[in-house]
């Protein structure tokens, strides 16, 4: 017989807000919590979806995984070790997981871990001219692969180079394709608790840097310093383009930007390029060989130092995404 522990609700509510720090598609926080006993719940809330960027639920579910991995290592920060049960009822495909908490003495880093999941945030400003070193990126898509995904940093020049070309070409179909820009915009200052502040998004000026996806905001990014393709690039894929694949690139990106963040690095996801079919086609055959599915890429960069601290994000509150049974 095994005997199992209830988890405080005081404790609950606590990784549920780390959890909700996550990034997700536009800041949508697709993501439903229950909570029975020393089991955790996660759904997806396919009403916080992108009908027309996402029909599939891809990003929404890549954005959910990112919350489960966010809430599996805050539980263990928190002293309560987390099992995972991924897509476990076949009948209910929006149970996206159950996580099953024992107590545990929590991790030496604990401290850290639970700073970085609430420090962590999309920084769109150029980063600095300085290189990623290939050997960083290389460490940052294995920390993704341990975490059940796959990766890979693109450090070749040519490789890089069709990569960037079907990312500009994305980004262009988006900006030409009115459905979908209209409802990016939607999800542009939408409210207290949801979508993307003009705060976080750069003001820019001239054509320099990465192709953006968000460059018409009112953050300040000044860097007469800045040069085009100083950044790395990581893509992280599967051979399945399905929920479980989709859930473990969240898991993975998430594992990856707080690994990151511990050497410094700061990182932005880029999902237009899967959003848009061609753009997507056009990747896993030009640049992943057609044998596998691009889920998400990273960016990865070195932001200024001193630069002035990003406004956080809002979320919602635990108590619209967390239901105690
Ligand atoms: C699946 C997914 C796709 C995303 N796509 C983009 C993107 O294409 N461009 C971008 O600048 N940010 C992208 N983001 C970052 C989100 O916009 C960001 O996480 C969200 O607005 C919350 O802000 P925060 O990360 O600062 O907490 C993406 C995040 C996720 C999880």
């Amino acid at each position: 017989m095994t005997t199992t522990t209830p988890v405080p609700a005081g404790t609950i509510r606590r990784i549920v807000e780390l959890a909700t720090r996550a990034p997700s598609v536009h800041n949508t926080q697709p993501w439903r919590w229950v909570a029975h006993g020393h089991v955790l719940e996660l759904y997806a809330d396919h009403w916080r979806g992108l009908p027309v960027a996402d029909p599939t639920g891809r990003d929404l579910t890549v954005s959910c995984g990112a919350a489960l991995h966010q809430a599996s290592v805050a539980s263990a920060a928190l002293g309560w070790s987390p099992t995972v049960t991924r897509l476990p009822d076949p009948s209910d495909p929006d149970l996206l997981a159950r996580v099953e908490l024992t107590p545990a003495p929590p991790p030496a880093d604990a401290a850290d871990l639970l700073e970085a999941i609430d420090a962590r945030c999309t920084d769109r400003r150029r980063f600095t001219s300085w290189p990623v070193p290939d050997e960083r990126l290389a460490r940052l898509a294995q920390v993704a692969t341990q975490a059940g995904t796959r990766a890979v940093p693109l450090t070749d020049v040519s490789e890089r180079f069709r990569a960037d070309r079907i990312v500009l070409q994305a980004t262009e179909r988006y900006r030409s394709d009115q459905a979908m820009t209209t409802e990016q915009q939607a999800w542009r200052d939408r409210s207290l608790v949801d979508g993307i502040p003009s705060t976080v998004v750069p003001r820019r000026t001239g054509s320099v840097g990465a192709p953006e996806r968000f460059a018409d905001g009112d953050l300040d990014d000044r860097d007469e310093h800045a040069v085009e393709g100083s950044d790395g690039l990581v893509v992280i894929f599967d051979v399945q383009d399905d929920p479980a694949a989709w859930l473990r690139a969240g898991e993975g990106l998430s594992a990856l930007w707080l690994a990151a963040m511990a050497g410094g690095l700061s990182v932005v996801p880029l999902s237009q390029v899967v959003e848009v079919p061609e753009s997507r086609r056009a990747f896993q055959i030009e640049v992943l060989g057609g044998l596998a599915h691009p889920l998400i890429l990273a960016r990865i960069g070195w932001q200024a130092i001193g630069r002035s601290e990003l406004v956080r994000t809002p979320r919602r509150a635990v108590d619209d995404v967390l239901e105690i049974a």
